[in-house]
């Protein structure tokens, strides 16, 4: 096989913030991908580091009374603490506030200018008088000019979703110091000129990107709508490079931080004496970026087009994923589900977490879900009882009964075997093509078969009766889960680390596939992973629940006033059925409504719209049930067509409504009270 020459890098983690499970979906699944690779012999280098300017870093510092210095060494030392306790093994962690990357800022900036891809042009922008600093939209705060909620961001309302300029805000505030006035002021920026690179960027992007993530990027480049430039630069006070020659300002942080891939690739080529050139500008390296899908834009527009006017090579492949959910939401600090790794490590061991990631975790954009309930299922059935049972019953009943001792294996067990090793190179495929979710689910498969083998063996009677027969069941058994441990190591490696502690081998290659271990002991057996109990998720959740402030909460769910007072004749004016939804489906042109046909029984059959279509987006889920009406509604005519009385639902928000369930049952017609 060709050796390849690979270099691939995670997006660099704010220095302000610490890791959490939603980054994981990224460093992990860039880990397993790095570990595979090296184990099929390649030269893989995996890069990162601390993206450790901009604003709200050097505000952050301020607050907390410390030098944004001192505020990114902290981070540097927890992240990386974090980094290495869930099993990630970057060949270089480095930070974006580096020589090595001042100096390739310098150079890149160098060459675009002299390639006329930079321009200057004043902006005018809100300046704080008060901190005597140009303030960016998200540290301006004031009263939202189209709902007139208090207290927003200056570019856009958090309450109706409304997008703004901060100036056009009645009451601008400035965050930083939370009561100065900000007025408007010049300055001269630099703008990067995106527009140059209309032709070369949609056939990079063909070339160098996933096509969904690629179609989507090319509807910027229709004909007669130019290409925005890129705001580039900064005044100061800001913490991050000061451009050369240009006393003052300072290159934004957008502009260093992917320029930092490249410094940490050049720290690792210093410190290992290799030649920077032969990895990242060589046409027979390759080069990988993994990313969210949230910063698309930077990695596939503006970092190519700067790569190639700088005269650098591009990334063959920018690898998106998408965000993570946590049980079907998006993770939240009121719910406990915004859950950092350290608190996660408190509480559970790395290897669940890598083991379910990679259950879930493949080559899309499709945003990943950690549902907890499946989280726990997925450890205990699979990890555990299928795969880990094998080693911890085999190499248990080696030691009990027949001193620890392999045999020769079986002839099942050999055929068998046989069969584990034809999977080979599709589970390397799996990996390869970063369909991690394939790889459990061939392991398992392969698992039930050395289980069920292991269960006609009967190895726990015949011990008593015929030694040596079952001597040869264990040994198959404990090759046979050698294999599947060999298979998940870019996933588990100190598993399988452990596991080839057991039984006195290297760590692991895809080579070591091709040895069998026979007439020869093994070590005592040391626990792999034990099942996750529900408390233990239960507490982490606990742990990470933030309950948001009083006056926020206040803020924030103003009770809305009461409506005029009815008697109770008027309430039972309103008369309730059970009804049937024959069907129920989506209404063409509409994405708030769904069309019901309901079944009144003895009141006949009618069809009713609904605005449930956000709470359910299949809405055929409702076919069959029974719900409740309000049956003696006036008849409403609407665009759809005629709407016949209204189904009753509730819930907290508009995408999470429940239609009502007549509990206990009852036939369509019957009246609920
Ligand atoms: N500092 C920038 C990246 C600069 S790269 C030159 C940044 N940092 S981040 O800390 O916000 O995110 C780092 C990576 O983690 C990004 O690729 C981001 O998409 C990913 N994720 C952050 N939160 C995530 C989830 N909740 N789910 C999945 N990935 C997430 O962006
Ligand atoms: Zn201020």
């Amino acid at each position: 096989m060709q050796k390849r020459r690979i270099v691939v890098t995670s997006a660099l983690p704010y220095a302000n913030g610490d890791i959490h499970i939603g980054h994981l979906v990224e460093y992990l699944q860039t880990d397993f991908w790095v570990r595979f690779q090296k184990m099929r012999g390649h030269e893989c280098v995996y890069v990162c580091a601390d993206d450790t300017h901009g604003t709200p870093i050097m505000i952050r510092a301020r607050k907390d009374g410390i030098t944004p210095e001192q505020l990114i060494e902290a981070s540097y030392a927890r992240h990386t603490k974090d980094f290495a306790d869930f099993e990630i093994a970057f060949d270089n962690y480095h930070t974006t506030h580096s020589p090595e990357n001042r100096d390739f800022c310098a150079t890149i900036f160098k060459r675009l200018e002299k390639n006329n891809a930079i321009f200057y042009k004043d902006v005018p922008q809100l300046y704080c008088p008060h901190d005597k600093m140009f303030l960016p939209d998200r540290f301006v705060r004031g009263t939202c000019p189209s709902c007139g909620a208090a207290d927003q961001y200056g570019d856009s309302c958090e309450k109706c979703g409304a997008t703004y300029a901060p100036a056009d805000m009645k009451d601008a505030r400035c965050a930083v110091c939370g009561k100065a006035t900000p007025e408007v002021r010049n300055s001269e920026h630099f703008f990067f000129n995106l527009e140059l690179f209309r032709n070369y960027l949609p056939a990079w992007l063909e070339k160098h990107v996933a096509p969904d993530v690629a179609n989507k990027l090319l509807e910027w480049f229709a004909p007669d709508v130019k290409l925005l430039p890129w705001d580039i630069s900064r005044d100061a006070p800001y913490f991050g490079f000061e451009i050369p020659d240009h006393p003052g300002k300072f290159f934004y942080v957008w502009l260093d931080a992917p320029v930092g891939y490249m410094a940490s690739l050049l720290n690792w080529c210093l410190k290992n004496d290799k030649k920077f050139d032969r990895w990242w500008n060589n046409p027979d390296a390759e080069l990988y970026h993994f990313i969210g899908k949230d910063i698309v834009r930077f990695h596939c527009l503006f970092w190519p087009a700067m790569l190639h006017a700088s005269d650098f090579k591009g990334p063959d492949q920018v690898f998106v994923h998408g965000f993570l959910t946590v049980n079907g939401e998006k993770m939240s600090k009121s719910r406990g589900t915004f859950i950092n790794a350290r608190t996660y490590l408190e509480h559970l061991d790395p290897a669940y977490l890598r083991y379910y990631y990679a259950c879930k975790i493949n080559n899309t954009t499709d945003d990943v879900d950690l549902n907890l309930d499946d989280f726990a299922l997925r450890v205990n059935s699979d990890l555990v009882g299928k795969i880990t049972n094998l080693a911890s019953r085999g190499a248990q009943m080696l030691h009990k009964s027949l001193d620890g001792r392999l045999g020769e294996m079986d002839a099942k067990g050999r055929a068998l075997l046989q069969e584990f090793l034809a999977r080979a190179e599709t589970i390397a495929g799996h990996y390869e093509a970063r369909r991690f979710s394939q790889v459990p689910v061939e392991v398992c498969h392969l698992a039930d078969a050395a289980n069920e083998y292991f269960d006609a063996a009967q190895p726990w009677k015949t011990v008593k009766t015929d030694p040596e027969t079952t001597r040869k069941t264990l040994t198959s058994i404990l090759n046979l889960f050698r294999i599947l441990a060999i298979y998940l190591q870019p996933v588990l490696p100190r598993y399988a680390e452990k596991v080839a502690k057991l039984f006195g081998d290297e760590p692991y290659t895809w080579d070591s596939l091709q040895t069998t271990l026979e007439n020869r002991a093994i070590a005592p057996y040391e626990y792999l992973a034990v099942r996750v109990l529900p408390e233990q998720v239960v507490a982490m959740v606990e742990k990470s629940r933030v309950a948001p402030p009083a006056d926020k909460q206040a803020i924030e769910k103003p009770a809305p006033p009461l409506k005029t007072e009815i008697d109770i004749a008027a309430f039972g004016d309103i008369d309730l059925r059970v009804a049937r939804v024959e069907k129920a489906e989506p209404v063409e042109g509409s994405d708030k409504l769904i069309r019901l046909a309901i079944d009144l029984g003895p009141l006949g059959k009618r069809t009713i719209f609904s605005g449930i279509r956000a709470s359910y987006p299949d809405p055929s889920a409702l076919d069959g049930s029974l719900i409740v009406i309000v049956a003696n509604l006036k008849p409403r005519k609407m665009r759809f067509g005629l709407s016949e009385g209204m189904v009753l639902s509730a819930g907290f928000d508009h995408d999470k409504l429940r239609v009502i369930a007549p509990v206990g049952g009852g036939n369509p017609g019957d009246p609920v009270s």
